[in-house]
């Protein structure tokens, strides 16, 4: 019999249901448990899990009870960022009880809100010596997978590498209330989305199979706005939508966010990741555009661009739902469908790829590292954006940095005045 991985989820919300869905890409895993403070949503992510076929997943009381079960081996975080110290603290006690019994961890982004936190899970699977993965599903689209394999061997090989890399991810705002919220977040649109730019712009930009560190970041150069929720009007809308404690009057954060990430490659020749990220994009749903410039050649993606499309006449008046795509706004018009949304993202070559990792004992490529790297950046885009000026990548310069935007302390019309 092939060895299969037995995982386990912490967090049962809206992508811990998106991976269990995806795992029916996945041959040689099976999802056996979930944690969640709220043992009914642990238990409905459970359910999600058989339903689909995809394990015989049961909801636990405990994060201890969880790591203490049968078969699993390996677990998945996929709670809120406000809960990545505690989930891990938990952890460290419950393992320190069950030695040997997790081999593996993966963590959703954020790694942390910010360094000091990103630092603190880095060191965590370093003391108990697990393998680490950080779930980046951009990395694993299939069109970036693909594209990238094709740019890199024939217009790179031939002509030269490519220079410049563009990433941006929009959609209207996310579902949760906590996501709105600096303090619980760790910032605005800038840390929620601009992870996935960074990391997706630097990926391509490297060559295949050479490390991280065969491009150097420089410099960076960021700004943030709030462009459509602190508007007095859309204060309220918000309000109503996520609750009185989301107050866009008092505490914003950014629903706007633009950075230019200058790296050098081995040679010293000049690099450009350009990242752009919102939550104040109203259109059919969440749209991931990404491109890649060389000295011959160009590649673009645009996951709006889908082969599927659905006219609805104004005659077709339904509830309203995300049947079509993630965040979308409109259920009548020529609307784009994302025929399998797990695939597209990338969830599916991501869990594939870890699985198969974990199984082999083998370390996987994207890891924790990479997780702390790209919050390094993040908080460098920050700071830029804070102090209008362009901030050098110095190691360490963000070890105590909190965004102001995280400190709820952000005024938005500063920069304006
Ligand atoms: N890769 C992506 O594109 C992507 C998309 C969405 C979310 N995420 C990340 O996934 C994580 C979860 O986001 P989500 O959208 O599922 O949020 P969510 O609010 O939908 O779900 C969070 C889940 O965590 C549970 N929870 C609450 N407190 C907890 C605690 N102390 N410990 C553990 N679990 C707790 C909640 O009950 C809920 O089940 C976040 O870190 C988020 O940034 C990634």
């Amino acid at each position: 019999m092939a060895k299969r991985l037995g995982v386990g989820f912490i967090g049962s919300g809206f992508i811990t249901k998106f991976h269990i869905r995806s795992f029916v890409a996945v041959r040689d895993a099976d999802i056996l448990g979930v944690w969640s403070p709220h043992i009914e949503h642990a238990r409905d992510a459970a359910a999600l899990a058989c339903e689909v076929g995809v394990g015989d997943a049961r909801g636990y009381e405990s994060l201890e009870a969880l790591v203490a079960a049968p078969g699993i081996e390996a677990l998945w975080i996929c709670g809120p960022n406000f809960a990545r110290v505690e989930n891990i603290e938990k952890l460290d006690a419950a393992m320190r009880k069950h030695p040997g019994k997790i081999k593996a961890l993966a963590c959703e982004k954020p790694l942390g809100r910010n360094v000091p936190e990103a630092r603190l899970l880095v060191k965590f699977v370093e003391h108990h010596k697990l393998l680490h993965g950080y779930l980046e599903d951009q990395l694993f689209e299939p069109a970036v997978v693909r594209g990238r394999e094709i740019v890199w061997r024939r217009g790179a090989a031939l002509t030269g590498r490519p220079y410049i890399a563009r990433a941006a991810e929009e959609h209207s705002g996310p579902h949760m209330p906590w996501f709105w919220q600096g303090e619980m977040q760790g910032g605005g649109v800038l840390n929620d989305m601009m992870c996935h730019s960074v990391e997706v712009a630097r990926y391509l930009l490297t060559e295949p199979g050479k490390p991280r560190s065969s491009i150097t970041p420089v410099k960076v150069s960021a700004s943030i706005a709030s462009v459509k929720w602190s508007r007095p009007e859309y204060v309220e809308v918000l309000k109503q939508m996520m609750g009185k404690d989301v107050d866009y009057a008092r505490r914003p954060a950014e629903d706007f966010a633009r950075a230019t990430i200058f790296y050098k490659d081995e040679l010293g020749n000049p690099l450009i990741s350009e990242v752009t990220t919102s939550w104040s994009y109203v259109g059919a749903g969440l749209r991931l555009s990404t491109e890649l410039l060389g000295p011959e050649y160009s590649m673009s993606i645009n996951t709006l661009d889908t082969g599927l499309k659905l006219f609805f006449s104004r005659n077709v008046r339904g509830s309203s739902g995300e049947d079509l795509v993630e965040k979308q706004n409109a259920e009548q018009g020529l609307m784009p469908v994302v025929p399998n949304e797990a695939a597209e993202y990338g969830y599916e070559g991501e869990n594939r790829y870890f699985t198969r990792c974990f199984l082999r004992d083998e370390q996987p490529e994207v890891s924790f590292y990479d997780g702390l790297a790209v919050t390094e950046l993040l908080m460098a885009a920050y700071k830029s954006a804070e102090e209008e000026r362009t901030i050098d990548l110095v190691p360490g310069a963000f070890d105590d940095f909190v965004p102001s935007v995280a400190r709820g302390e952000w005024n938005p019309r500063a920069a304006y005045r």
